[in-house]
C-alpha cells in the first residue's frame, strides 16, 4: 500500500503519535530563567508554542495569533522558520513583541489593532501587500494562514487577587510590574460580564476562521478559573462550546480535542486549608479545532 502524504507536518510518524499524548508538561526554563514575565502578566513559554508548531505547520508555514502579548508565538515562529502575524490591542505590549521579534530570520509582523476585526477585509487594508511579500497568500481581501495559536484574556481573572499574602497579582504590584494589561474599554480581559466576554472571544474566533485555510487548525490556550467569591467559571469548556457553534455559513471550528498544559514548579497557593478543597490551578487547556465544512 502506498504512504499516504503528510500535507500536515514535517514529523516521523513516531514524533506524530508522541505529540498525541493529551498532557504535557512545560515549565519554560527560558520564562524563570530571563524573568520574561516581567514582559507582561500573562505569557506562555515559547518551548510550548514551539511543540504546537511543528506538529500544525510545515516549515515557512503562516501563522496568526490574535492576542499576541509580549510576542512569544512570534518568536516561537522566528527560531522555527515559520512566517508570524500577531494582533494587539496593547501599544505597550506590540512594541515588546516587535523589539522581540527584530531581525527575525523569517517574517514576523506585529499588528497593533482590535482582534474583532480579524474577519473583516478593511481589518488588512493596508497590511495586504506587506502579508503577500511574506508570501502569505490573501483571498477576496483575507490573508490565508496555515494555523493560529494563541492564548485569549482570562475574562476578568488578572484584576483580582485571590487574596493570599503571596498571590502573583500581590508580587507583581510590589514589585511595580503590570497587574491588567490596560484600562482600554476594547481590551476584553475588562469586559465585566461573563456571558458578554465568551460572546466577544467567540466573535473573535469566527473571525480568525475567515483568515484560516480549510482543513487547518486553531489552539486557544485558556483555563477554568475561580472568582474571588469561590465559585469556579469553567472558561476553557464554555469556549470549546462557543468556538465550535456552528453559524449560518459553511465553514465551522470542529473540537479535535484537548492537550493539557501541566505547570510543575509553580508554587502552590495556601487557598483553603484547613477548612475547603480549592485547587491551585497549574494546568491549561490548550483546545484544539480544525476548520470544517
Ligand atoms: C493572555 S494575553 C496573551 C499573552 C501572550 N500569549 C504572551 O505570551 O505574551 C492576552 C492579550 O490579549 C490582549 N487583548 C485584550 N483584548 C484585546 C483585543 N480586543 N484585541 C487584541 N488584543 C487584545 C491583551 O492586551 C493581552 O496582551
Amino acid at each position: 500500500m502506498a504512504k499516504a502524504r503528510n500535507d500536515l507536518n514535517d514529523l516521523s510518524g513516531k514524533e506524530w503519535i508522541k505529540f498525541t499524548r493529551t498532557w504535557f508538561v512545560c515549565d519554560s526554563p527560558r520564562y524563570w530563567r530571563n524573568r520574561p514575565t516581567e514582559l507582561h502578566p500573562a505569557r506562555f513559554p515559547e518551548e510550548m508554542v514551539a511543540e504546537f508548531l511543528g506538529f500544525f505547520t510545515k516549515q515557512g508555514g503562516a501563522v496568526l495569533d490574535p492576542f499576541l502579548g509580549s510576542g512569544a508565538t512570534l518568536v516561537a515562529c522566528s527560531e522555527n522558520e515559520r512566517v508570524g502575524v500577531g494582533v494587539e490591542l496593547s501599544q505597550k505590549y506590540a512594541r515588546t513583541a516587535a523589539r522581540r521579534t527584530k531581525g527575525a530570520s523569517s517574517p514576523q509582523m506585529v499588528i497593533r489593532g482590535e482582534a474583532r476585526g480579524i474577519g473583516r477585509k478593511g481589518f488588512w487594508q493596508e497590511w495586504c501587500r506587506k502579508l503577500e511579500a511574506a508570501g502569505i497568500a490573501v483571498v477576496r481581501g483575507l490573508p490565508q494562514f496555515d494555523f493560529a495559536i494563541t492564548s485569549p484574556p482570562y475574562w476578568r481573572m488578572l484584576q483580582t487577587s485571590r487574596g493570599g499574602v503571596f498571590s502573583k497579582q500581590k508580587q507583581r504590584a510590589a514589585r511595580g510590574l503590570d497587574t491588567t494589561y490596560s484600562g482600554n474599554p476594547d481590551d476584553l480581559g475588562n469586559i465585566a460580564d461573563y456571558g458578554r466576554f465568551i460572546s466577544a472571544l467567540g466573535k473573535v474566533f469566527d473571525g480568525v476562521r475567515r483568515c484560516v485555510k480549510d482543513g487547518k487548525y486553531l489552539v486557544v490556550v485558556a483555563q477554568n478559573l475561580r472568582d474571588p467569591d469561590g465559585s469556579i467559571r469553567p472558561l476553557a469548556w464554555d469556549l470549546a462550546r462557543r468556538i465550535e457553534k456552528r453559524g449560518r455559513g459553511g465553514a465551522y471550528w470542529r473540537f479535535q480535542g484537548e492537550r493539557i498544559w501541566c505547570q510543575n514548579t509553580k508554587p502552590l497557593g495556601i487557598w483553603g486549608y484547613p477548612k475547603i478543597f480549592v485547587p491551585n490551578y497549574h494546568h491549561h487547556y490548550c483546545l484544539i479545532f480544525r476548520k470544517s465544512r
